[in-house]
């Protein structure tokens, strides 16, 4: 199906369901949001720690007719006014992605609406323009989400060049799994921020992991393994009675100092990567941008290098489907086209390197 809007006000109908959220989304153009709808599963998923696929997709399938219809009813339209769907298609859990693909073909063939694939990075990359502080082109981004961290030379809506990628752990998930070896609830980074506020950034030295020195790539494996390490330590002293058992000072200490050494990488390398390229403006996106301490990193480093500095605010950041709508009027902007054959994927293109 064809998509030309060139120049009609567009209405778009925007879906996620790539990990634990079913979201909804209605976009009038790329201004104004009219319904933002977001269905999070955490609760099914935190007493096991991590989210579970197959308990995820079926959840989609209970909750993504009712989501949708409440973005529609907050929108204050029915179906028949939505002019294009915009779907996310990768990468995620293939069974999760599924659920919302099938329902918007199946939306689209009963409707004759159009509708684009949208990718869930290239999502969370537009995510900025949906706060009031909008960027230009070309800034250098980094997107730190549950399950990626990645650095992008920004030159315009889908033109994109990695400069950087996590090799082991993606930032979010660094937070996940520290927080389930503090024996905190999923997913970490919220509780994580929270406990930090009480805790000492300095009370622990985490290492950073640099890497080369002119390595724009990230790896947070080690820093996990020290607060693990740290954790058994502390438990081997208090076994064998040489401490008091863990107290919440001891915890926000050691939220806070793992918390910091995170950020400073994440922050160092994108200001570094903007100082390569000679670019003057930085992005910040994706789950872990909600993180307070890395949004005043931010813009601290960015303030004092003469950067102009841009994040969503906060609850763009984590997964939703406003982003994914916005991302869709750009591509049927574009004239993007959609086969009823497209497919979903786990990995995204846009993550690998050329
Ligand atoms: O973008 P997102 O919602 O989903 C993915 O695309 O992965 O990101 C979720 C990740 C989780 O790992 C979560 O712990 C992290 O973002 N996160 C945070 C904060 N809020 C969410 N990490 C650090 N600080 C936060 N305040
Ligand atoms: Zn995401």
């Amino acid at each position: 199906m064809t998509a030309s809007f060139k120049n009609l006000l567009m209405i778009i109908l925007g879906i996620e369901s790539s990990c634990d959220e079913t979201a909804a989304a209605v976009m009038e153009d790329d201004r104004r949001l009219l319904a933002n709808v977001i269905n999070s599963q955490i609760d099914l998923h935190g007493i096991y720690g991590g989210v579970v696929p197959e308990l995820a997709s079926r959840k989609h399938l209970e909750d993504i007719y009712p989501v949708v219809a409440q973005a529609l009813q907050q929108a204050g339209i029915t179906l028949d006014q939505v002019d294009g769907l915009a779907i996310t298609q990768g990468p995620g859990l293939i069974g999760s992605l599924l659920v919302g693909l099938s329902f918007a073909k199946a939306l689209s063939l009963v409707k004759k609406i159009p509708y684009v694939g949208v990718d869930h990075m290239a999502g969370h990359l537009v995510s900025v323009f949906l706060g009031e502080n909008k960027p230009a082109f070309p800034y250098v981004a980094l997107i730190a989400s549950g399950g990626h961290s990645s650095i992008f030379h920004v030159t315009g809506y889908f033109q994109y060049t990695l400069l950087g990628r996590t090799r082991d752990d993606a930032a979010g998930e660094a937070f996940d799994k520290v927080a389930k070896i503090l024996d905190l609830p999923y997913p970490g980074g919220p509780i994580i921020s929270k406990l930090s506020k009480n805790g000492d950034p300095g009370a622990i030295s985490f290492p950073r992991s640099w890497l080369e020195p002119d390595s724009l790539d990230f790896s947070f494996s080690g820093i996990k393994t020290s607060v693990a390490n740290y954790v058994k330590q502390n438990q081997q002293l208090i076994a064998n009675g040489g401490a008091k058992s863990r107290s919440e000072t001891e915890t926000a200490n050691i939220c806070a100092s793992f918390q910091e050494a995170v950020v400073d990488v994440l922050a160092g390398k994108t200001m570094k990567a903007a100082r390569n390229l000679k670019v003057k403006t930085v992005v910040l996106a994706g789950g872990v941008a909600a993180n307070p301490r890395l949004r005043e990193v931010f813009r601290q480093q960015g303030g004092r290098e003469g950067f102009s500095v841009h994040m969503p605010p906060q609850q763009f950041c984590t997964d939703n489907a406003a982003m994914i709508a916005l991302a869709g009027y750009h591509l049927f902007r574009q004239q993007a086209v959609t086969t009823l054959d497209m497919d979903v994927y786990s990995r995204s293109r846009l993550t690998e390197l050329a």
